[in-house]
Formats: structure tokens, sequence, C-alpha cells
């Protein structure tokens, strides 16, 4: 009896699946999870839409990770809930990093949202919007120690069907003083090494080429059987002798496809290896790029950071990538006027980028997120003008670097996975060089998906242009 009504309510979702919109913001561990969202739910019943006008059901997957990132969704909720009004059925939900930090304040004080899920809470998702049913709005923003969503395959959202993220692991451990993910995504855990293969193998089944294996800290990925992450030295020696970390992951994954690319994101200086640098120089086909955020380039503020190395360290980083890899590409996230910052540990992060040759920075204002350590130690005292100017300077600064560095590439051969048409006209072709750099050039016959060599004619600071030598076959 039991299993007829199950089956029916079943064939009823089948003929009559209700339609979920995700929009996410924030980094691409959310972007991720939101594939996981929608897998979870497409089990359940619902269907995906790209239509927001079409939708039963709109979650939206937050960033907390600086004050303007969090104001821009809340205006984005009250324009969703104006859409409410006209349709009173449409479910509004709000899914990660803010979801984390606020909790039931979405539900109380803003009344925006009918769901709030954390990042560990999606599988409860299908009980969540059922509990609606009934007229309660539901939440769950349990963090866990253990959950890494290992077996479900997530089902790609806009996806160009050549590039693919595949999530390694969890949470961040580090408390670096100024960020909020800790709070927000809890205690560091790694992904099976097994369900991370067999995700990327059915990636290369599909077609993709390229993968990008995420994390907060990917160098200190450690599976050792599952839970917390623990130190490898704390393991016993049958843990030890199973374990697998970074390295050892990424060379397991790079021998999947050796006509897939692999890169890697986010690095701490303080924890990539040697080992990790020697693997990427061995094979082909793993990116010759490493994202190493510096965050400041005084030793002074750095401590005050809790980034745990100091601008000597950081550099000796750089130039050891350089010696194992000369043409590695190099990217840093900077914050400008963190607290306490002087003139003159400005003056150091300007020369770190200028000794560094990034090619390029993802650059920020500091913006104090309450509940961190530097919000309850530190006084938030470098005036939003002094902050402004500064950011100014470092973008100045990287900017040249940047217009350098693409010049000094003009009339070299790099080789290219082309991703789809170029953002301005249909006519080229836009994909990204192993190190990186965006390379456009005319589209003639080539396709998404393909390899092909590119001579490069023209660079400015954010591009290369260029024309399509030959296709390549075999990386
Ligand atoms: N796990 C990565 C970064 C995650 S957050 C790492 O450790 O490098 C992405 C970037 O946002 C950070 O590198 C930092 O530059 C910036 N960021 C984080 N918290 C910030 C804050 N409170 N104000 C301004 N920028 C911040
Ligand atoms: Fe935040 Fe630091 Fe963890 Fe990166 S490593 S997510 S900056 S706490
Ligand atoms: Fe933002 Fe959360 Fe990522 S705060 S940067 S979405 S981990």
């Amino acid at each position: 009896m039991e299993s007829t009504l199950v089956k029916k309510e079943y064939s009823d979702k089948v003929i009559k699946p209700k339609n979920l919109y995700i929009e996410s913001y924030g980094c691409a561990m959310n972007f991720a999870d939101s594939e996981v969202v929608a897998s979870i739910l497409t089990q359940n019943g619902y269907a995906t839409t790209n239509v927001e006008e079409d939708a039963d059901v709109i979650l939206i997957n937050t960033c907390s990770i600086r004050d303007n990132a969090e104001q821009r969704i809340k205006h984005r909720l009250i324009h969703l809930r104006a859409n409410k009004k006209r349709n009173n059925e449409l479910v509004i939900g709000i899914l990660g990093c803010m979801a984390e930090r606020l909790k039931k304040n979405l539900l109380e004080d803003e009344k925006l949202v009918d769901i709030v899920a954390g990042p560990d809470s999606y599988r409860d998702l299908p009980k969540l919007l059922d509990e609606l049913e009934d007229g309660h709005k539901a939440i769950n923003v349990i963090l866990s120690l253990e959950e890494t969503y290992a077996e479900i395959s997530p089902i790609r959202l806009n996806s160009n069907g050549v590039t693919a993220f595949v999530s390694i692991m969890r949470g961040c451990d580090n408390m670096c003083s100024f960020c909020v993910v800790p709070f927000t995504r809890g205690r560091e855990r790694s992904r099976s090494a097994e369900s991370i293969i067999n995700e990327v193998k059915e990636l290369s089944v599909l077609g993709y080429k390229e993968v990008t294996l995420l994390g907060q800290n990917v160098d200190s990925y450690l599976w050792f059987g599952g839970g917390p992450k623990k130190e490898f030295n704390k393991l016993s020696i049958e843990e030890q002798e199973q374990s697998i970390n970074f390295a050892k992951l990424l060379e397991m994954v790079a021998l999947i496809d050796p006509n897939m690319r692999i890169r890697f994101s986010t690095s701490h200086p303080k924890d990539i290896t040697d080992d990790v640098l020697f693997t990427m120089a061995k094979y082909v086909n793993i990116c010759k790029y490493v994202h190493l955020p510096a965050q400041s380039g005084s030793s002074r503020v750095l401590e005050l950071m809790n980034r745990n190395y100091s601008r000597e360290w950081y550099m000796g980083k750089v130039n050891r990538i350089r010696e194992i890899m000369p043409n590695c590409g190099i990217s840093c996230d900077i914050i400008s006027g963190f607290c306490t910052e002087t003139e003159a540990d400005h003056a150091e992060t300007l020369s770190l980028i200028e000794l560094s040759q990034f090619d390029f920075s993802y650059m920020y204002k500091y913006s104090e997120r309450p509940g961190t350590m530097a919000a309850r130690k530190f006084a938030d005292d470098v005036s939003e003008d002094d902050k402004g100017k500064r950011l100014q300077e470092i973008i100045q600064i990287q900017n040249s670097v940047s217009k350098q560095k693409n010049a000094a590439r003009v009339g070299k051969v790099l080789r290219v996975l082309i991703e789809g048409y170029s953002k301005k006209s249909e006519d080229d072709l836009k994909g990204r060089c192993d190190e990186n750099m965006v390379v456009v050039f005319p589209k003639e016959n080539y396709k998404a998906g393909q390899y092909v060599d590119v001579v490069i004619e023209r660079s400015s600071t954010t591009t290369l242009v260029g024309r399509a030598l030959n296709l390549v076959l075999t990386l």
C-alpha cells in the first residue's frame, strides 16, 4: 500500500515538475554548490529553468565576503519580493554564505524569504520545500564536519560544455582574521578521492576538456578515509599509508584523460609544496598557472591578518614557482586598507606587486565582517578615502604590470582551449592559454572544445588577440 502511494506521488511530480531557477553569487565554490543543489532537487521532482519568469521556486546562492556583496543580494531580494506580491505561490529561498551568517534573521527581521539553507544542508532542501506547503517558513543552517556531497553528480548549469568545476573539499580552518568564510562554511574536510576521480571521468566521457579542482585551500587536501581535517602526522600508520594529499590527487586526476586540462584554485602560500609544483611541471595537461593570494605586501599586516607567512616567505614561493616552471602564470588577491595599515605598509604592497610580476590580481577594499577576529580585536581605522585611494594605486600598478607582461607575449604561439564566442563578436572565438590569460582570435572553422595554437598579434591589459595557426589533436 505504502509503495503505491510513494509511486503515485512520484509519478505526479514527474508529470508536472515544479520549475526551479537558481541564481549564484560569490566564488566558484558557490557556483559548484548550485549544481549540487540542482542535482538534489531534480531527483526530487523539480526541473531547472534558465527563465526566471517560469520559476515556481527561486533559490539565491549568496556570498558574504564583503559588505557590498551582501547589499547587492539584499537589493535583489527586495526586487524579488515585488514579484512575489504578483504571484503568491512563488517560493524564494536563500542559500550559501549569507544564509549561514544571518540565519533566521532573514526570516524574521527582513521577511524577505521563505527558506534559509546553509552550505551543508542542501540534502535537506526537498524536505524544507515540503514544509512550506504546511504554511511554515523553513530553515536549516547546521554546519557539518563530514558533508562533502561526495557522491552527488552535479547538474551543470549554464555550462559551455567545455570547462567545469569539481569541488574537492569544503570549509576552511585557516582563520585569516579578515575572513568570514570559516564562519559561513565551517570546518575543513576533504572529499573522497574516488568520488572526485569518478566525477572527472564522467566529465571526460561527456566531452569536457578542462576541470578546475576547487577548495578554499586546495594544498591542504588530505583524504584518509573521511572526517574533519587532521594533520598528516596525526594520522594512524594505516591512515598515513592510504592517504592521498593534493600532489597525489592532482597526479591521479591528470592521468584520467591526457587531453583534459586540469586547473585548481585556491592555493595558500603557506601550504603549496614543491611536490605540487613538480607534479604540475611533470604533466603537460596540468595548466601552468597558480592563483596565490598575498593579501598584503607588509609582513606586519600579514601577521595581523593571521596569514602565517611573511613578505619574504611569499616572495620565496613566487621565485620557487618560476624556478620550477619559468613561464608559470601567477595571479593574486590584494586587500587595501586593512586595520592599522600605514602608507609605508601600503608602499610594501605596491612593491610586492611590482616584484612578483603577477599576470593579474583581484583587488579589494577591506570590508569589516562581523564576528571575525579582525572585527573583534582591531579597529577598522583606515578611512574610506584612504582605502579607495590605495586601491586605485594598487589597480594602477597591477594594470601596468599586466600590460607589460601581455605585451611580452606578442609574437609568441600559445596553446588555447576554445570556450566559445568572444564577448564582442560572433566572428571571433575566445579561450584561455595555459597561463590563464584570455585569448581572442577570428573564428574561421574552429569550434568550442578544440585546442588551437594561436600566434599573438596584439595585447591589452586583460586580453591577447591573435590568429589561429593550427588545430591541436593531442596536448
Ligand atoms: N581561500 C582563498 C580566498 C577566499 S575569499 C584564500 O585564502 O586566498 C577571496 C578573496 O576575498 C580573498 O583572497 C581576499 O582577498 C578577499 N577578502 C576576503 N575577506 C575580505 C574582507 N573582509 N574584505 C575585503 N576583501 C576580502
Ligand atoms: Fe578565508 Fe583565509 Fe580561509 Fe581563504 S584561507 S577562505 S582567506 S580564512
Ligand atoms: Fe563568498 Fe562564501 Fe565564497 S562568502 S567568496 S560565497 S565561500
